[in-house]
């Protein structure tokens, strides 16, 4: 089966992830919000989306291609500062219709926030978040940055496209059957 990468990136990091995932697979990589590509192409999607603000940066294009993801084996990769836990999928429950979470794969991974890259208003909000955090550590990185970002952790996102890649034909049911076979933690 053929599938395709749409991503959406504030500052870089999703995108890098898109890169190293295409780069693994041969997937084609899309930035979802240039014209002249089509999840409705593709047997199966990955879509990427970093956390802003307590949302899903492709929320407003996942809603829109609803259907489309709906009728296709898809996974999901996060990109935030959270960790993988119940907060980080509270955030995607709370933006995404409850179809759409139970029908895609979801695998979080973790990335970058320079505070010199940052535009001031997202600075300036950082910074206020931070100082309101009574999680510390959230509270430190919000005002300071980090950077989690790393290659290895793609791995589970590569062996799930592996498997759909394998599956025969546009028979959904196969891709379907090759995401069942991964824990679904979503
Ligand atoms: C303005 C802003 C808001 C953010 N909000 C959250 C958030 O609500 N939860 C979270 O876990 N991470 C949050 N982050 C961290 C981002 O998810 C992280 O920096 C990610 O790597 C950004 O992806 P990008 O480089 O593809 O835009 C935020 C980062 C920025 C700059």
């Amino acid at each position: 089966m053929n599938g395709a990468i749409f991503y959406a990136s504030k500052y870089g990091s999703t995108l890098e992830y898109a890169g190293w995932i295409a780069d693994a697979t041969g997937l084609p990589v899309y930035d979802a919000d240039e014209q002249g590509s089509d999840p409705a192409d593709s047997d199966f999607l990955v879509l990427g989306s970093p956390i802003i603000y307590y949302k899903l940066l492709l929320s407003r294009w996942m809603h829109r291609n609803l259907d489309v993801i709906l009728s296709k084996p898809a996974v999901l990769f996060t990109v935030s500062g959270a960790p993988a836990g119940k907060k980080l999928d509270r955030w995607i429950r709370d933006c995404l219709s409850p179809a759409l979470v139970r029908h895609m794969h979801h695998v979080a991974l973790r990335g970058r926030q320079n505070p010199k890259d940052l535009t001031w208003f997202d600075r300036s909000m950082l910074i206020v978040a931070g100082l309101m955090n009574s999680d510390r550590q959230a509270a430190q990185e919000e005002m300071n940055g980090f950077d989690y970002m790393d290659r290895a952790s793609i791995q589970p996102i590569v062996d799930l496209i592996k498997d759909l890649q394998a599956a025969n034909g546009p028979d959904q049911q196969d891709g379907l059957s090759a995401l069942a076979g991964h824990e679904h933690p979503a």
